[in-house]
């Protein structure tokens, strides 16, 4: 059975990207395989580890596309052109539009580094949502992967994982702290469990 063909989608250093390469090269992820992976930023270390293990990756920016629509054209097109069927967005700091949400419907998942629905939505991204955390005062946090639709971090809960506040931390420990105990645990697994589930689908179409 044909695996279901995964694009990465990020922007920075692709720690979540790493997470799901060594998951697909130790089984973890078996039932997906990562075919492409698109950075929005020129020189994103992401690409570096794509490279490093083979994958086909791109960099596609706003600004050299001139503008949002023509952006999330280019993602289509390259997506597409790879065969793309689950979209994972690891670390991807770009808010996609409705338009091309609805391409790919109950298909894009997206990790978020807090327990839904604390610190997220609009503005609470990366080490903001820890310096967030913080300022709060909550004692636990953790990390969400969830569908992506029209609404920033609203969609479907897929997988959350709760991590402890320590005394003393700072954004940066804490932030290492759910990636660690977190992230790269339930991103993997998310990808697998709806990799299976496409195949299931493809299956029962046969
Ligand atoms: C991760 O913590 C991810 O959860 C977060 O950015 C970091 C990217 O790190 N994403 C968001 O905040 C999205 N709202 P990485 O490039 O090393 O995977």
């Amino acid at each position: 059975m044909d695996k279901t063909k995964i694009a990465v989608l990020v922007s920075g250093g692709g720690t979540n990207l790493q997470a799901l390469i060594d998951a697909e090269a130790g089984g973890i992820l078996k039932s997906g395989e990562i075919v492409l992976v698109i950075a929005n930023k020129p020189g994103a270390y992401a690409l570096t580890r794509a490279e490093k293990a083979g994958i086909p990756a791109l960099t596609i920016t706003k600004k050299a596309c001139g503008g949002q629509e023509a952006f999330e054209d280019a993602l289509i097109d390259a997506m597409a052109s790879h065969g793309v069927e689950l979209v994972v967005l690891a670390g991807f700091m770009s808010i996609l539009s409705e338009r091309f949400i609805r391409h790919y419907v109950n298909r894009i998942l997206n990790v978020h580094p807090s327990l839904i629905p604390s610190f997220c939505g609009k503005g609470f991204y990366g080490l903001k949502v820890h310096e967030a955390a913080l300022a709060y005062g909550v004692k636990v946090t953790g990390a969400t992967v969830h569908f992506v639709n029209e609404i920033p971090d609203g969609g479907r809960i897929l997988l959350q994982k709760a991590v402890s506040i320590l005394p003393g931390d700072t954004p940066e420990t804490l932030q290492r702290r759910v990636m660690e105990q977190a992230e790269w645990i339930i991103l993997p697994e998310a990808a697998e469990l709806v990799s299976s589930q496409i195949q299931m689908e493809k299956e029962q179409q046969q």
